[in-house]
């Protein structure tokens, strides 16, 4: 009996036959092809990004209006292997005339609060929200914070602390994207991206109301503790 003939019977019986489909050797060598003739484009590699790259952007940056008034960038300092990362609002007079971030009477204050709970500055990595001081140190405007704020987001994720404090509602709302007053976001712990983030009184308004001193105290001894309890 002929192949043809036998499969007549089969259906006949009532037998389906399943015959393997043929792939033509064409369609099955066209992806292969189409990338090796470039039809199909690579995917990009991601740009690696680097410290002297970013500060070397942020330097010369005009991207907004408070590059008018400023005397130069305030671009961050500290440990660039620092676990932790301390963000602030935005350069004052000091540090828009040292181009270092919480050199005035509010960075003596963060110095001495770091120190509270066993950090010296250089262990930390410091930056503002915004990299140029508003003029009279006015609150920065959204528009400038967001224009700013992809900087700091490279720092963050050059840096990749464990832990992040952010000091006071400005930088507080901007980093995480919020409304909410600073009283219902500090006392907790927040997440970017897997990091924890811990939201503290700034130190220029605890230096106006020492009656919050001791709230700000209890949300280092947290960010402490959380850090503690990533390092196991
Ligand atoms: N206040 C801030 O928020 N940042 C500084 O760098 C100095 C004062
Ligand atoms: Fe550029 Fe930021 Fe300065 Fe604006 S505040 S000019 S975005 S560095």
């Amino acid at each position: 009996m002929d192949n043809t003939t036998r499969l007549q019977y089969l259906e006949a019986m009532g037998i389906d036959v399943w015959l393997p489909r043929v792939v033509p050797v064409q369609e099955q060598a066209s992806v292969p092809d189409a990338i090796a003739e470039n039809i199909l484009p690579e995917p990009e590699p991601e740009p690696i990004d680097t410290w002297e790259a970013l500060q070397a952007e942020v330097v010369p940056c005009t991207k907004c209006d408070l590059c008018k008034t400023r005397t130069q960038t305030v671009f961050g300092s500290g440990n660039k292997n620092a676990d932790w990362m301390i963000i602030g609002e935005g350069p004052g007079q000091n540090e828009d005339q040292q181009g270092l971030p919480f050199v005035g009477k509010a960075g003596l204050l963060l110095t001495e609060m770091l120190r509270a709970i066993g950090l010296d500055r250089d262990e930390v990595f410091i930056a503002n929200v915004v990299k140029c001081r508003p003029p009279a140190n006015r609150d920065p405007k959204p528009i400038e914070i967001e224009t700013c704020k992809p900087y700091l987001l490279r720092q963050m994720a050059l840096l990749k602390p464990k832990i992040i404090v952010v000091l006071g509602r400005v930088a507080a709302q901007a980093l995480l994207n919020t409304d909410e007053p600073i009283s219902k976001l500090r006392g907790k712990i927040h997440a970017l991206n897997d990091e924890p983030v811990i939201v503290v009184y700034h130190p220029a308004y605890l230096l106006r109301s020492l009656l919050d001193k001791r709230k700000a105290w209890a949300d280092l001894k947290l960010a402490l503790q959380t850090y503690k309890n990533i390092k196991g």
